[in-house]
């Protein structure tokens, strides 16, 4: 997610740039091609298993052969009156059924069990419903049916840590092959990702994010009104400190420092205000943040400051999921300043993160045209426009983005993300050697960016699946920065990949703690709740994915 809505390079990206839905994550995607080779035997072995019944027993009794034939006959009669909706009746036939089946039938056992299962569903008794499913289970272990009525059961009653491992159940035995057994996957993981998130974040202790970051952060605004103050030696007090810690990247210090001023009700206090805000937005504590953004807009500080506020918080309503009220901030700061070009790059950086293209790329056209030196402004406005063309699928339009490209690295030779984002473009095209050597330039320019090693490890992954070259582009960049929650999200879902389950548990870990956001955090955990539920069937059922 576009962290703090300000990153230039959206986390989004990795998701479409590997060509996986979002949260159902790479696992899944992975699991769905490898179930083809040998692991699609086991499962389909481990399904023959269960599904013959017990023909082959020759010695079944006379008694068997009527005790079943009774029970099937109940079963009939519980169909008709389920399908006739008289649910009441059904049950009881089908509780005959489970009286008169022989206990050495458990495969149709099991059905009668299911069977009533979905009488107690019509009625939305949800705990029957997992109860009846969780007998046909025991009686049948690779029952689909049942483990997508448990799931549905589950998640209507709340408990989406059961209707994950169910569904991923149901997934796997039928190979990741059932569109909607997928769709509901992918919800499941969506909502629980969110519930996880929502709980971390309340009891997490919050990470200030690295240095490059926050030098990144402040690049995206060209009219940063706390960085354009000019304070003369003589001036001291909180506002004075905070702005000398950001002018010597001591980051610690400033909110401390910021509180300092307003206690003090010093000079500055908007500026403190909008400071310590930026601070808490970095820091993902997002209800502060607001606190402070609130006050500032609400004040009478300079035009500059409140609009850089009104930015600000329109971002974190991007990450709170509030579209409208976004809108309406960005709409009051285009009223307040309508020359000011920030307000148009961020916003456009919304509506490309809504896929609203047309208007994504007429923001970016006018926050270049007011601000034409803006280099990471004019950048994203040919990505814009390439993802634009690329959606029309307009030949013209994407030759003309190349050409603009092109043009941008010549215009602005030292900003790595016009190599990022052309390499980007260029690795869709698979055009891999030119987009390497994009990043490399980007390098050049930029050597201590650690996240350009986890892109050079993407090209590496999309030319040649060479897991492990990538894998070690990729631990270079945590060398350089042991923050870099890109490269954990990134080594967490290739070892999805490669079928290491616990290991990209940790990984996903290790990212979440770095993450920033709350949309970031939900994406994380609903990779790291896929993989945890595949780990658990997996372990379950004793299938191995790993790829030797
Ligand atoms: C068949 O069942 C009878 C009793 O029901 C038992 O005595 C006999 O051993 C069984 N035969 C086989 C082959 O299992
Ligand atoms: C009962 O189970 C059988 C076998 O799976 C199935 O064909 C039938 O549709 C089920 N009836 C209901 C009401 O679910
Ligand atoms: C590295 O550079 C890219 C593009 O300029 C930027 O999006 C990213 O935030 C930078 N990395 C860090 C850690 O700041
Ligand atoms: C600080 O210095 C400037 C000149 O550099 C002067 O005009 C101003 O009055 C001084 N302020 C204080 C509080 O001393
Ligand atoms: C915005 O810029 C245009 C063209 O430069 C100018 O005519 C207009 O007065 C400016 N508006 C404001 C509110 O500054």
């Amino acid at each position: 997610m576009a962290s703090t809505g300000s990153t230039p390079f959206p986390k989004w990206q990795l998701a479409i740039l590997l060509g996986a839905p979002l949260a159902i994550g790479l696992g899944y995607l992975y699991l769905r091609n490898r179930l083809e080779d040998p692991e699609k035997k086991k499962v389909a072995d481990l399904k023959a298993k269960t599904t013959i019944s017990l023909d082959n027993e020759e010695n079944n009794s006379k008694t068997t052969e009527n005790a079943l034939d009774r029970a099937m006959k109940l079963k009939g009669a519980g169909n008709r009156a389920f399908h006739a909706g008289e649910y009441d009746k059904a049950i009881s036939l089908y509780n005959e059924a489970i009286e008169a089946c022989p206990p050495d039938r458990p495969v149709d056992m099991a059905t009668f069990y299911q069977n009533r299962s979905a009488c107690y569903e019509k009625r939305e008794m949800w705990e029957q419903v997992k109860e009846d499913c969780t007998f046909a289970l025991k009686l049948n272990e690779k029952y689909v049916k049942a483990f997508l009525r448990r799931s549905r059961a589950a998640e209507k009653s709340g408990d989406l840590v059961l209707a994950l491992e169910d569904v991923t159940s149901a997934c796997i035995l039928e190979r990741f092959q059932v569109q909607s057994s997928l769709v509901n996957a992918d919800r499941i993981l969506k909502a629980l990702g969110r519930q996880h998130a929502r709980e971390a974040l309340a009891r997490r202790c919050p990470v200030m994010p690295s240095k490059h970051f926050i030098k990144t952060y402040f690049s995206a605004f060209s009219e940063d009104p706390i960085g354009k103050i000019q304070l003369d030696d003589n001036v001291t007090g909180g506002f004075s400190k905070a702005k000398k810690a950001l002018d010597t990247q001591d980051y610690e210090s400033i909110v401390d420092a910021c509180t300092e001023e307003l206690n003090a009700n010093g000079n500055y206090r908007n500026e403190a205000l909008l400071l310590r805000a930026t601070f808490y937005l970095l820091l993902g504590r997002h209800d502060e943040a607001q606190a402070d953004l609130g006050k500032v807009i609400e004040s009478d500080a300079p035009v500059k400051v409140k609009v850089n506020a009104l930015i600000k918080r329109a971002s974190l309503y991007t990450q709170l999921e509030n579209t409208e009220r976004c809108l309406e901030d960005f709409a009051k700061a285009a009223k307040l300043d309508p020359n000011n070009s920030d307000i148009y790059h961020h916003r456009g950086q919304v509506y490309l993160l809504l896929e609203r293209m047309d208007e994504a790329t007429a923001e970016f056209a006018k926050a270049v045209d007011l601000n034409p030196d803006f280099s990471i402004a004019y950048i994203q406005k040919c990505y814009a426009d390439y993802k634009h063309a690329q959606i029309n699928k307009n030949v013209g339009a994407l030759a003309q983005a190349r050409a603009d490209f092109e043009r941008a690295l010549e215009r602005f030779p030292r900003c790595a993300e016009a190599y990022i984002l052309y390499a980007q473009v260029l690795s869709d095209q698979q055009e891999w050697g030119r987009a390497e050597a994009l990043f490399d330039s980007a390098l050049a320019v930029d050597p201590n960016n650690a996240t350009l090693y986890v892109h050079k490890g993407l090209v590496q992954l999309q030319k040649s699946t060479d897991f492990d070259k990538a894998v070690k582009l990729i631990n270079k960049a945590i060398e350089m920065d042991d923050k870099c929650d890109f490269a954990y999200e990134t080594l967490g879902t290739i070892e999805v990949q490669r079928g290491n389950l616990r290991r990209s548990l940790e990984l996903f870990e290790k990212a979440i703690a770095l993450a920033k956001t709350e949309l970031e955090m939900t994406h994380l955990f609903s990779l790291k709740d896929a993989a945890a539920a595949q780990l658990k069937v997996s372990e379950r059922w004793g299938l191995d994915w790993t790829v030797s």
